[in-house]
């Protein structure tokens, strides 16, 4: 729950009136809202006045007010004296015009909009502060879990310089999955049978869900601002239950990690399937379940977990930022949402072991070929890995190397690639400690 906000002018609010509240997207979590502010009735004073969604009709239901106005037209909303909107229809046009009108209408706006919030984020803060008015997002990231802010509140006295975690549910939900032998395919449309994944999946399984979170991340926690198509992102598309085998060998597991480290000015920053230890709080996490953790140069390791999505656990995140914003009318633009300095560098540049797993067509010399390629990058082989079982037309087998930069490993593999013995794209993934 990060706010920008610059009402020092603005009039106090005569506590004996209700605040007016309009919800606009009345789906998973705008209905979830819409009935915590019910249960809450009453403390502190305020009365949903609006719900606006398209075709309203059909969304009607007979547990909200009479007395609530139900619209399909955003404009009587922000022609009303509403002070908060809620913005929860999702996707980035309209949401972001109406965010941005709302703003301009003199309306504060808690949104849980992670698109518009990693692209325009900067851009609606500052609308926000020129207006007078205060624009929450705690739900953007991590669901229920205030880790937005934890890192701009909790964590303003240290000087962050990374952040890691995984962001994004159904990732989790599909590697577990094929963990447990299912291939990617079954895993998928079993993902989606339970609800856990869209009918396009690509949003999520691409890693474009969890940059745009990790776009907010960086901005909120290591007050750099970094554009979504900046970030890399690798799918989780390409594994199969023998990459978990293997990580096993090597005492891991797979997960979807998001990534960001700052260092004198240079961003490094990325999204892709890892290996990462079974000792690690990243291992542990599952389902719905998403973890945070932070890193400070004075304060050290701090970690951020719970459901990270669902109806209710993100309309606790949104009506927390709304309670916030009523509860200081006067907030003021904190130091630590100040907008980011310019950074020297962005890139996905980690160093870090690596796994590289091959399938190929048995034959003598393959080894001595991939170790030649290896070395003229100066990559180290630290150990190589072949079950037996397979088919030694289709044999998969898994080399590790020593810390390497990923700008090294992408130009040995492009030579790789090039290689008569394979028989499909090698897959490579860092090995997180
Ligand atoms: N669900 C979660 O677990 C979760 C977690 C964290 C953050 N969020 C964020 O919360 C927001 C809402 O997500 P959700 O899961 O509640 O989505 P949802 O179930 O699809 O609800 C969106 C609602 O907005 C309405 N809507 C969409 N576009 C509209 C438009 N152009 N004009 C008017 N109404 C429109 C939809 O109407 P129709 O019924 O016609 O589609 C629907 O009722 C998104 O930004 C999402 O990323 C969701």
């Amino acid at each position: 729950m990060v706010r920008a906000s610059s009402q020092s002018e603005k009039a106090p609010r005569d506590r004996q009136q209700a605040s007016k509240i309009a919800l606009v997207g009345f789906g998973t979590v705008g209905s979830a809202v819409a009935r915590l502010l019910y249960a809450r009735r009453g403390e502190p004073a305020l009365e949903l006045t609006h719900i606006c969604n398209r075709q309203v009709k059909r969304k009607k239901v007979n547990w909200v007010s009479e007395r609530v106005c139900w619209t399909d037209d955003i404009e009587e909303v922000l022609r009303s004296d509403v002070e908060v909107v809620l913005e929860l229809i999702g996707g980035l046009r309209p949401a972001y015009d109406w965010v941005r009108k709302a703003l301009e209408a003199g309306k504060s706006v808690v949104t849980a909009n992670k698109q518009v919030m990693a692209r325009y984020g900067s851009e609606l803060m500052e609308l926000a502060r020129r207006n007078r008015q205060q624009l929450a997002f705690g739900a953007c990231v991590g669901g229920g879990i205030p880790v937005l802010s934890g890192l701009s509140q909790g964590l303003a006295g240290d000087r962050l310089f990374k952040i890691s975690g995984i962001l994004n549910g159904t990732c989790n939900y599909i590697l577990t999955r094929i963990e447990s032998g299912a291939s990617f395919a079954e895993a998928l449309k079993e993902a989606q049978a339970a609800g856990f994944a869209e009918a396009d999946p690509t949003e999520d399984i691409d890693g474009l869900d969890a940059r745009a979170k990790l776009v907010i991340l960086v901005r909120v926690g290591l007050k750099a601002e970094v554009l979504p198509e900046n970030i890399v992102c690798r799918s989780i598309r390409d594994l199969a239950f023998v990459d978990f085998q293997y990580a096993h060998e090597l005492g891991c597991t797979i997960r979807q990690v998001s990534r960001a480290e700052l260092r004198d000015g240079r961003l490094r920053v990325a999204v892709e399937p890892a290996l990462v230890s079974r000792h690690s709080p990243l291992a542990a996490v599952e389902g719905g379940e998403n973890i945070i953790i932070s890193n400070g140069e004075f304060g050290g390791e701090t970690v951020f977990s719970g459901l990270g999505a669902g109806g209710n656990p993100t309309a606790v995140a949104v009506v927390s930022d709304l309670l916030y914003i009523l509860g200081h009318p006067s907030a003021q633009l904190a130091e630590s949402d100040r907008p980011a300095a310019p950074l020297a560098e962005i890139s996905s540049d980690f160093e870090a072991r690596q796994y590289l797993r091959l399938v190929v067509k048995d034959s003598p010399g393959i080894l001595a070929g991939l170790a030649g390629i290896l070395s003229k990058y100066d990559i180290n082989i630290d150990a190589v890995f072949q079950n037996s079982g397979h088919d030694k037309a289709a044999l998969p087998f898994v080399i590790t190397l020593e810390a390497t930069q990923s700008s090294r490993m992408e130009a040995a593999l492009a030579e790789i690639k090039g290689s008569a013995f394979l028989i499909e794209a090698p897959l490579r993934m860092p090995i997180l400690s």
